[in-house]
């Protein structure tokens, strides 16, 4: 089949006139807000606040806010003007412990200043990178969709939990991502989607954009999905990651290791779709610090209370699913399936490989 092209989707961040804009996902689904970031640290606050929220996106985001601190910076020397980045890269990559894109996106910028001598370069060519990641973002969105789209039939019904579509990227999504590609291939596909509770991101944010785009979209609560898979209306899952080790386990929003449960004991394939930028190779599962979020998200449902006084909250924003639960992971680069250890070493090696020999093709010897 032919893939179309794709029509108008909701970018999430862009960069414009030295500010950041971006939509204001703690608005929807009632408003599309767009708001102006013009400073790093009104770029950090909108993170931990979750106006911008999904790994990819605050990846983009976190580099995009220190691209701003590197512009708007009035530092008279190299040095001084690599104190402030330094002092930005702190501040941003403290907002949110559990996606590693943050830090990816933050180690690119400063990687690209440290290439420079003199300010107006570092100014220049930080600016320049942050946007070429995010258009970046999207291209690798769009491949990644696509070999997703080859694991999904015509006519199947895919379950997806939380966020990972546009409003998680720049613009395109990842899980989303391969629901757009398999629309735009001609195949016909619905979508289950979770409530995920308890910000709710997919009733208010996966809902609001596959109507948005006109995909055929179903809204479940968390605690049906047993129910339909059981009663077999669920061929496939797609989640997205926020951070995935090199032994294929995968860090994403809570909720998602037991959807994962779930679709094993049913049989029904569960994937992951994540770019590269989310795998973390160095890390072991005692060194990630899963996030644990207010308790005012549990307690209350806009301003009413749902919970005693008195009572004990725990809320963790990530769980962890092992790789024995994954039938693949989804990345640009193809889909990996187990052994995970040994099919992503040979992936970044194979990466690694090629970005040294296209480096050394570059170069005139
Ligand atoms: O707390 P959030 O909304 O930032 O959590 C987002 C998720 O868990 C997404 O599934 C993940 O970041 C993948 S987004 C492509």
């Amino acid at each position: 089949m032919k893939h179309k092209r794709s029509s108008t989707y909701l970018t999430t961040i862009s960069w414009e006139n030295d500010c950041v804009k971006l939509i204001d996902q703690t608005k929807l689904p009632e408003d599309l807000e767009v708001i102006t970031c013009s400073t790093y640290l009104e770029v950090a606050e909108a993170i931990k606040r979750l106006a911008i929220r999904g790994a990819p996106a605050i990846g983009v985001a976190a580099a995009m806010g220190l691209a701003l601190c590197a512009v708007k910076s009035s530092s008279s020397t190299k040095s001084k003007l690599m104190n402030d980045l330094k002092t930005a890269y702190q501040v941003l990559l403290e907002t949110r412990p559990t996606a590693i894109n943050l830090k990816w996106g933050l180690d690119m910028i400063i990687d690209e200043a440290l290439k420079y001598d003199t300010i107006e370069e570092i100014k220049r060519n930080t600016v320049l990178c942050a946007i070429k990641m995010s258009e970046e973002d999207i291209a690798t969105n769009k491949k990644l969709g696509r070999f997703g789209s080859y694991l999904i039939n015509d006519g199947d019904v895919v379950m997806t939990h939380c966020n990972a579509g546009a409003l998680a990227t720049v613009s395109y999504g990842t899980a989303l991502g391969v629901i757009r590609s398999v629309k735009e291939s001609g195949k016909k596909i619905s979508v289950i989607a979770t409530e995920t509770r308890p910000v709710m991101q997919g009733s208010r944010l996966t809902a609001f954009e596959l109507v948005h785009d006109d995909i055929d979209v179903s809204l479940i609560p968390d605690t049906a999905v047993g129910h339909l898979m059981a009663n077999k209306m669920i061929d496939k899952v797609i989640v997205g990651a926020d951070r995935i080790l090199r032994t294929g386990h995968v860090y994403n929003k809570i909720g998602t290791y037991q959807v994962a449960l779930l679709s094993k004991s049913h049989g029904i394939p569960f994937y992951v779709a994540a770019p590269l930028s989310t795998f973390d190779l160095k890390n072991n599962i005692s060194d990630i610090v899963i996030e644990e979020r207010s308790v005012e998200e549990v307690i209350k449902i806009g301003d009413k209370r749902i919970a005693p006084t008195g009572v004990r909250i725990f809320n963790p924003a990530f769980d962890l699913t092992p790789p024995e639960l994954i039938a693949g992971i989804i990345t640009e680069k193809g889909v990996i399936t187990a052994p995970y250890e040994r099919n992503l070493t040979n992936l970044f090696n194979n990466e690694i490989k090629q970005t040294v020999s296209t480096h050394h093709s570059g170069k005139k010897i």
